[in-house]
């Protein structure tokens, strides 16, 4: 897909569609009117209509009369000061997702106002835009089918209109888009692949693809390597499975190179290929679910290329703990005590909390790796979905300026995050009758208590964002496909290039 700027007027694009954001109610005094007019009254009558009201996402497709495009897509962005990086990026979206099952080749976006809502300006608007259509474009059928009726068309060309632009920085930022797009949409397709395909081990042929095509060092630490290394709790999750467990560690630059900023920055994200809970078995209700539990895995492992695609060099390490939990006689049992990778004794009353039990011991990994900072990723528990939706990630960290510092990254991304706070009068409630702590205390504060396990397992800066809420949709958005959707990925390489040189 060619992507061109245009820094003229949007009556000059010539497209198959060209789409108008409009901020708040139609107004059709400024460039609206001069487009209005242009299209022969179009846009006044479906406004007049109701097919244009203004709500966010609402998108109405129109005659383009004496204008060289064919159609018109005018989508509401909503009112003037709710509009966010977040919603610039869905609007990208958005509007690709409209056109599913139209015959589309060329798409031609006008910038409006949108620029004046958020920091960052034009550029941002072009690359958040870019980014939104790339993954709007993102089909989940596709995986498995060779035809999809009303996929999102296959674009040949978008074009960025804004007038008055630097048309080079544009296309540099409209490219960044693009690359930050792809790594979204390879995250959702590795997470929503099913079990059955992905298997541990498939997941690491994944890793060391995408570092053969990026120059990235690559280690697959194999289940006799892990337990001469001592990761008792990652090895406890993967027995009960006939698929063997993998630790897969990519990384660009030098072993223990520091970035721009000082740190070598480590990202872990949780590879549960399938989890059925283990012998703590899971009831059948959404069960198939959990073959997205690898999500953040997937996201990592996305992120690291799409570093390397932007900044090629730049230090970072991404570990993947990748796992199947499944029951069975070699499975592990509530009860069982395991020595986790920086010497804790775990007592694993619960083998359905594997999540914390993998990414502990990857997070220690991380640090005998020479990590200085630690962000994990993991889709780990169903209590941050009910706390706060599929909208908005759960996130902790300690100390806090290390947290700020991941939630800046994330702003800039346009992901919304709500800090959920360690809690250290709730350790005791660990507390384990035989070993150093469980890994699942009462219900109460379960939340919080999912990340006080995880925190015992890392010395370093660190930040962990629970995705369980927020990583797939369970039904199709104006902005995404249902199934995985990329988060957390965009927040990751911010947070990766704020350290590169
Ligand atoms: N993978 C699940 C969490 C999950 C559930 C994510 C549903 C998305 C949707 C995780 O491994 C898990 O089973 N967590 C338990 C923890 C509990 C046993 C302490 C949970 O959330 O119920
Ligand atoms: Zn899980
Ligand atoms: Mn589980």
């Amino acid at each position: 897909m060619q992507l061109s700027i245009i820094t003229g007027q949007p009556w000059q694009a010539t497209a198959d569609v060209l789409a108008l954001p409009i901020i708040g109610k139609p107004d059709f005094d400024g460039p609206l009117g001069e487009l209005n007019r242009r299209a022969g009254g179009e846009l006044a009558a479906l406004a007049a209509f109701g097919e244009l009201s203004g709500e966010r996402y609402q998108a109405a497709l129109g005659a383009a009369g004496d204008l060289s495009a064919g159609r018109l897509l005018a989508i509401g962005a909503g009112e003037a000061e709710t509009i966010s990086r977040e919603i610039v990026h869905h609007l990208g979206a958005a509007i690709e997702r409209r056109l599913a099952g139209r015959t589309v080749h060329s798409l031609a976006i006008w910038l409006g106002d949108l620029a004046e809502h958020v920091e960052g300006g034009v550029a941002t608007v072009v690359e958040l835009l870019v980014r939104g259509v790339i993954e709007g474009s993102y089909e989940p059928k596709a995986i498995y089918l060779a035809s999809v009726e009303s996929a999102p068309p296959a674009l040949d060309e978008l074009i960025l209109i804004a007038p008055g632009g630097d048309a080079a920085a544009l296309g540099r930022a409209a490219e960044r888009g693009r690359i930050i797009g792809e790594g979204a949409n390879l995250a959702r397709t590795l997470a929503n692949r099913a079990s059955n395909d992905v298997s541990p081990i498939v997941l690491a042929e994944a890793a060391q693809d995408i570092a053969a095509r990026n120059g990235l060092s690559v280690d697959v630490i194999e289940p006799k390597r892990a337990a001469e290394l001592g990761m008792g709790m990652f090895l406890a999750v993967g027995r009960g499975s006939d698929n063997p467990p993998r630790m897969i560690v990519l990384r660009s630059g030098g072993a223990g190179e520091l970035d721009g900023l000082g740190r070598h920055l480590a990202i872990v994200g949780k590879g549960v290929c399938f989890d059925s809970g283990g012998i703590s078995i899971k009831p059948a209700d959404r069960m198939e679910e959990m073959k997205m539990d690898k999500t953040g895995a997937a996201t990592v492992i996305a992120a690291i290329e799409t570093v390397a695609r932007l900044a090629p060099g730049t230090p970072l390490l991404a570990i993947a703990p990748a796992v199947e939990n499944m029951p069975g006689p070699h499975s592990t049992r509530p009860g069982d005590i395991v020595r986790a990778l920086n010497g804790k004794q775990v007592d694993i009353t619960n083998t359905d909390a594997e999540g914390r039990l993998i990414l502990g011991d990857a997070l220690t990994y991380a640090e005998q790796l020479g990590a200085t900072h630690l962000v994990d990723v993991a889709t780990l528990t169903g209590a941050v979905s009910r706390a706060l939706g599929h909208l908005v990630t759960g996130a902790f960290g300690t100390p806090q300026p290390w947290y700020d510092a991941v939630m800046a990254a994330g702003d800039l991304a346009g992901e919304r995050y709500w800090q959920i706070p360690l809690v250290d009068d709730y350790v005791p409630e660990m507390d384990s009758w035989y070993g150093d702590l469980q890994n699942s205390g009462s219900a109460e504060g379960s939340l919080v208590k999912s990340g006080l396990f995880l925190r015992e397992f890392r010395t370093k800066p660190w930040v962990h964002l629970d995705i369980g809420g927020t990583g797939y949709f369970r039904k199709p958005l104006p902005f995404a496909a249902r199934g995985s959707n990329g988060v957390s990925h965009a927040t990751l390489v911010e947070l990766a290039l704020a350290g590169a040189r």
